[in-house]
Order: structure tokens, then sequence, then C-alpha cells
């Protein structure tokens, strides 16, 4: 029930407003809600029809000169504010073969997974990561990294990070790694690994869904899913974001679901359909989509299809306010 103004009142907040102060009643129900609102929006991307616009910025800007060449995912809802969600930033990157994106590091984290092109390369902290399509690979809060393509086609892949978050408590440092020796890719020295906390490959990966939609039945709103967790811990891949891949069984037809993590899907093979909310996306490989906090998601799949997914829900869980409404 809005409170009616009158001039006392109106006078009253005006002077109010001279000392920075305001009346709580007027906004509480604003931003103390009974339930999440968001400004962000359900939305989609076809990779096909973002791809020219990769080329594009591949002619315009090198890599050296964009220190990073990201086009930015960015809600319809918040336009302007480089991100996709309110916590989570999304991009697609591209390295062109003999591009190098050189060392530097920063509070927020990344993942990266890969959607497209063979013989590019992360380094983390010193550990080179090979990359291709379904590779994914974190480069965590202040780990020194930088990107290479000696090989000979485009790389594209989807960058997650936590930049909002960051940013929300004015945390953001950045650096670039003073240069030292290099090799005769002009890249920083760094050794070659397979088998790394960085990087979680797809064949394996693919492999476990297999194996567990062999020996179960799928879930009746997600199919067969696992979260990616770090061997070594156990726990989410990052403290701020989490991240998973679930495949949706030929026929599919997932009942609704909804938490309060809003999530950034990617899907990874065959074709299906995705509804959030009042909208519903028909997605192929390599197309990304995201849900909103608190929106109702159900799948489809008319082949057997395989998505990609990452959100903040590591945060909201380590701050105790994540909810699901199963
Ligand atoms: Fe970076």
């Amino acid at each position: 029930m809005p409170i009616a103004p009158n001039n006392e009142r109106s006078e009253f907040y005006a002077r109010l407003k001279t000392k920075s102060a305001a009346p709580l009643w007027e906004v509480l129900s604003d931003i103390v809600r009974k339930d999440p609102r968001t400004s962000v929006q359900a939305a989609f991307w076809k990779y096909d029809e973002m791809r020219p616009f990769i080329a594009e910025a591949g002619r315009l800007i090198t890599a050296d000169e964009a220190e990073r060449r990201v086009l930015i995912l960015e809600n319809p809802g918040l336009a302007g504010m480089s991100r996709l969600t309110q916590s989570l930033y999304a991009g697609l990157q591209l390295i062109m073969p003999g591009e190098h994106a050189h060392s530097h590091r920063h509070t927020a984290s990344a993942l990266r997974f890969i959607l497209e092109g063979s013989g590019a390369y992360t380094s983390v902290n010193g550990e080179r990561l090979s990359m291709k399509p379904g590779d994914f690979i974190l480069t965590p809060f202040w780990s020194y990294h930088d990107h290479g393509n000696p090989g000979s086609e485009p790389v594209v892949w989807l960058d997650g990070l936590d930049i909002p978050t960051v940013n929300m408590f004015d945390t953001s440092f950045f650096e670039k790694e003073a240069d030292h020796d290099h090799d005769e890719e002009g890249a920083p020295v760094a050794k070659f690994v397979e088998s790394s906390v960085m990087k979680y490959p797809y064949d394996p990966s693919r492999a476990k869904l297999a194996q567990m939609a062999a020996s179960g039945a799928a879930d009746a709103r997600f199919g067969v899913k696992f979260e990616y967790r770090n061997p070594q811990t156990g726990s989410p891949v990052l403290p701020t974001i989490g991240a998973w891949l679930q495949l949706l069984p030929k026929g599919f037809k997932g009942r609704p679901y909804r938490s309060t993590d809003a999530t950034i899907f990617c899907a990874v093979e065959g074709r299906g359909s995705s509804t959030i909310g009042d909208r519903t996306f028909a997605w192929g490989p390599r197309d990304i989509f995201v849900a909103p906090s608190w929106h109702a998601v159900s799948h489809a799949a008319s082949d057997e299809a395989v998505l990609f997914s990452f959100s903040d829900r590591p945060a909201q869980q380590s701050l105790g306010i994540w909810r699901e409404d199963a």
C-alpha cells in the first residue's frame, strides 16, 4: 500500500535529502522484497549470429591492442553495465593464429569454456594448458595468466568472470606481469601440463555423463548432471562461481526448476529448447542463454544434448542466502 504524499511530508523529505538521509518507509518494499524481482532478463545468443562479429573484431583490433579481444555478452536488462547477470560477466574471446595475449593477473576469477578451434593454450601460474572445444579451464583470482595461439586456426571461448561481484566490494586490482624470458612464440616460458586442477578436459567429463546415464535414471528436472569440483578439495571450482555439465537424453522433456542463482548456459552438443519464465529458446551447439534468478527453467532435447552452465551459487551458499524451489 503506497504511502500518501502530502505537503508536510514532501517538505520533510526535501530537508532530509540536504543531510544525505532518506525515509525508509518510502522505499522499504523496493529494497526488501517478498521475493526476488530482477532487472536481469532471460536472453539468448545464437553462436552463428555472433561468429561474424567475432571475426570482424579479429580484423579491427589486435589482441595486443585490446589486452583481451572479447565481445561482452551484456544482459539486455542491464545495458551498459558489462555483465550478464548481477554478479557475473561473460564474453566471447577470440585469439587468432600467431597471437599472444600477454600475462596479467587480477582479483576477479575466471573460467573459460572452449567453443571453437584447437591449438591455443592458456597458461596459469606457469602451467600451460592446451585448449580444445568442450575443455573447461580456470583462472583463480590473482593468478598470472596469458593466452597464446601457435596453431593454425582461430580459437574462440566463452569467458565467465566474477567482475561485478569483485566490483561490488570495490576490491578490483590488476597488474601486468613484468617482462621475462620468452620462447620462440613470444610467449612467456611455461610448461605444458595435461593434468591440473585448473583444467577439466571435455572427453573424461563427457564419458562421466555417459556412465552416469547408463547407470541410473535421469533426474526429471536436470537429466544427468554433475558439478565440476576441485579434485584436491572437493569444493566448487571457484569461491564465487560453480560450474556444471549435464546430459539431456533424446526426447527429454524436463520439469521446471528455479533457484536464486541466475545461470548462464552454453549448449555443447545436440539440439533442444529451454523455457525460462515465459520465453522459450531453441538452441544448438555453442549457443548461449541466461536464466535470471528465481525464474522457472525447463529443458527439452530433440537429440541427445549436453549443456554446460555456471552461476554464482557457491557465493550465495557461503552467505547462506541461496534458495531453490524444486
Ligand atoms: Fe585476465
